[in-house]
């Protein structure tokens, strides 16, 4: 059986929370798309975990993790963050996979990530930097680097030599930056392929023997489904599906074992990096909420812009995923606010649009239309049940699963794993 977590608005909803939250219940936890470019994060007994690739699931001795062909992986992002869980008296040992076929983000996917970023002038998309879009187009330009390839000494220096050839050539005569070296890269990554040696192997067949022997496999996806390559706001997204199905492509597994799908919302929106944003509030409220949330990226740092909640685009990510249930995150942040407003509907050019749109000319330049609701000023972080939540905050949660039409089943009110209420 699998069951899929993702995230329904532009990424950090919390998944790291929830994801952390529902491994309990699992065996194994695998994450199926996007690269270094998310930062997952989660508290347990007070101490602070960020994850960038490895499965949050590894926080629980007995799961295994899988990092699925989906992924692009960055070695040496991946191997300190091994060394950090050991550090911190976490084994991975026997228990955390990589998949063969996952493809290896190396020193000028990054630059090139970079620099690209930088000659797109005001068409900039605010990448995290961390080479995802650049490893995932040599992926799909075939001239990319697996982790079985990678691992290989003759079949690396080989791709490597191809896969430079072309870079240098862009580094030398259009962007005027220094050449890549192969040789140095070579070396560089001797260590890093000897730490992975170990941990890579086919994880579509080991899933699948799992599965089939009966074991819960949790499949997470990073970022979230406006991010998406195809359903997000191109071109201000990632470059891989975060959609529910990117699990199947991304992990390898069949599309009849998955029976159920959870979507990750939070009782507002964010997003970094540019790109179109609806309901984004500007000046001291949007301030407010960044401070209160304390919304900054986990990966780069960035301040997270913030506005109301959307449900048009929760609507469309519940469609677009099929999700079964939605684990509502951060709604203490919203605590203290006198009026709280959700997004019902766009207009532009004196016509309503009750649905999310391709149209970058709607949806970047519409305005909205919104429901206001009383807010609650009580601190709801140590509420353990439903039925103890103040009635305006009981009354937003019910509207918003109305105009969605999908049953939000528990809601987070902070950081620690027992913050977590279930209706
Ligand atoms: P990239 O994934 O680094 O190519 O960045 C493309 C866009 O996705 C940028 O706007 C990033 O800020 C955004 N993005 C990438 N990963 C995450 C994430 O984990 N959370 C939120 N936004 C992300």
């Amino acid at each position: 059986m699998i069951t899929v977590v993702l995230g329904t608005q532009w990424g950090d909803e919390g998944k790291g929370k929830v994801i952390d939250y529902l491994a309990e219940d699992v065996d194994i936890v695998a994450r199926y798309q996007g690269g270094a470019n998310a930062g997952h994060t989660v508290v347990v007994n007070g101490r602070q975990f960020i994850f960038h690739l490895v499965p949050s699931g590894i926080l629980y001795p007995d799961k295994v993790c899988v990092i699925g062909n989906g992924v692009v992986i960055d070695p040496v992002s991946f191997l300190e963050e091994v060394s950090y869980l050991k550090d911190n008296g976490i084994d991975v040992e026997g228990r955390l996979f990589v998949a063969e076929n996952a493809h290896i983000t190396l020193p000028y996917h990054k630059l090139l990530d970079q620099i690209e970023d930088r000659f797109r002038g005001k068409g900039s998309l605010g990448t995290t930097g961390r080479g995802i879009g650049t490893t995932y187009a040599d992926k799909f330009n075939r001239v990319g680097i697996r982790a079985v390839d990678f691992l290989d000494d003759d079949i690396f220096r080989n791709k490597l030599d191809i896969a430079l050839e072309l870079k240098n050539y862009l580094f030398r005569e259009y962007y005027k930056e220094k050449m890549l070296n192969k040789d140095k890269i070579y070396e560089e990554y001797k260590e890093a392929r000897e730490g992975m040696k170990g941990m890579v192997r086919n994880t579509s067949l080991y899933l699948h023997d799992e599965v089939e022997k009966g074991r819960h496999v949790l499949a997470e996806g990073a970022q979230g489904t406006f991010l998406d390559i195809d359903f997000g706001t191109y071109p201000y997204v990632t470059a891989s599906n975060s959609i529910s199905g990117g699990a199947c492509t991304g992990l390898g597994v069949s599309p009849k074992k998955i029976s159920r799908i959870i979507g990750v919302v939070k009782a507002y929106t964010t997003r970094v990096g540019m790109g179109p944003f609806p309901t984004e509030l500007d000046g001291e409220e949007g301030d407010n909420l960044r401070k209160t949330g304390n919304e900054y990226g986990a990966t780069t740092g960035r301040p997270r812009r913030c506005g109301w909640f959307d449900s048009v685009l929760v609507k469309f990510a519940c469609m677009v995923n099929g999700i079964d249930e939605l684990v509502m995150t951060k709604l203490d942040v919203l605590s203290g606010q006198e009026k709280i407003k959700i997004g019902v509907a766009y207009e532009f050019g004196g016509e309503i649009h009750n649905d999310y749109t391709f149209n970058s000319k709607v949806f970047s330049n519409c305005s909205v239309v919104y429901e206001e609701m009383a807010g609650w000023c009580d601190d709801i972080g140590r509420v353990k049940e439903y039925r103890h939540l103040p009635a305006n905050a009981k009354k937003y949660i019910e509207r918003i699963e109305q105009l969605i039409e999908v049953p939000i089943s528990k809601i987070s009110v902070g950081s620690s794993r027992e913050q977590t209420i279930s209706k």
